[in-house]
């Protein structure tokens, strides 16, 4: 069978309106992607001021890609004209398509998706940004768990091209065609996979980081060294160390104990000492000014 399935479902038309709940990192960024693609979006947050300072952000970026000349002011303007702040989960209920990215935890979203459902009509369509949950997990809330979809963008989501279109145990062909199509509508490179795990980029990425932490446990070399290594010659943009200082360590360790939970605890998975002292003591990363690395303020690169 293709990968992008065969039952013929077609993208979310342009004309149709995008809600993007969550209005931080991740939905500030999706909510510009699906803006630009053409989309009427109407962003809301349990935090009326972070719906706010979320699209505020959004309106800043637009304009920043009209200096550098990568968009036109007109698109500006006729995009910042599309973009909607609710205020109430009510203010949702014409949307063809809801993409989630509120906190990170099971009951949050699956509380949220069951009050969105009496919202909403039947056949829209509902995707989570979730990277780390289980999509059936948070469909298992739903009547109709059908129409609902794994979406996941990668940070930031503007810039970078790949999104898992993840199916759960109840996802139908439908949905699933649906929000790959709408993806690549967007100008995303859409893939589709199960309900596994950390999904294929987090699962996989897991040995990246789990591996260069144990060498630099058992005194085998120190944060920068590995990280020069993997640069030079394994072809990586960014070493390990240097790279979970830019997602945040805590961030990091959350995924990675995710997936080690999920799969019942396997040693291949277990999370790292080090890296919990790390979180513990609030070196986050970048965000906090410091992890494996000190930043100083508008760094671009660690000073080992
Ligand atoms: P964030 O903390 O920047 O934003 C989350 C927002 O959700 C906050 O503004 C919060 O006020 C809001 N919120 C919390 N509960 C809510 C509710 N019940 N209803 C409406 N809004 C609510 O988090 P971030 O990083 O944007 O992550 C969001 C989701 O995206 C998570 O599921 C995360 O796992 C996923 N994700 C994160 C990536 C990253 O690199 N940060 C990458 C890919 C996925």
């Amino acid at each position: 069978s293709s990968p992008r399935g065969t039952s013929g479902a077609e993208a979310v038309a342009p004309s149709r309106t995008v809600a993007v709940i969550g209005a931080g990192t991740m939905g500030q960024g999706i909510a510009q992607v699906a803006l630009l693609a053409g989309h009427r979006v109407r962003l809301y947050d349990v935090a009326a001021d972070q719906a706010e300072a979320g699209a505020a952000t959004i309106l800043t970026r637009l304009e920043r890609l009209v200096e550098k000349g990568r968009l036109d002011e007109s698109t500006r303007g006729a995009a910042a004209l599309r973009l909607e702040r609710a205020t109430d989960l009510a203010e949702l209920a014409d949307s063809a398509l809801v993409v989630e990215a509120v906190v990170e935890r099971l009951s949050v979203k699956q509380e949220l998706f069951g009050a969105l459902e009496e919202i909403v009509a039947d056949d829209c369509l509902l995707a989570t940004n979730t990277s780390s949950l289980s999509v059936t997990a948070i469909a298992g809330a739903l009547r109709l768990p059908g129409r609902f979809v794994g979406l996941h963008f990668f940070n930031p989501a503007p810039l970078l091209p790949l999104v898992e279109v993840v199916s759960g145990f109840a996802t139908d062909e439908d949905a699933a065609t649906r929000a790959y199509e709408t993806a690549k509508a967007w100008g995303k490179t859409p893939v589709r996979c199960a309900d596994t795990p950390g999904f294929i980029v987090n699962r996989i990425a897991r040995p990246f980081y789990a591996e260069a932490l144990r060498v630099y446990e058992e005194r085998g070399a120190d944060p920068a060294t590995i990280d020069a290594v993997l640069r030079e010659s394994g072809g990586f943009r960014m070493g390990p160390f240097e790279l979970t200082d830019l997602i945040g360590q805590d961030v990091n360790e959350a995924v990675t104990r995710s997936v080690w939970e999920s799969f019942f605890q396997d040693p291949k998975f277990t999370p790292s000492l080090a890296q919990r002292r790390l979180v513990q003591s609030g070196r986050l990363g970048r965000k906090s000014g410091q992890g494996w690395f000190p930043y100083a303020e508008g760094t671009e690169r660690p000073e080992p």
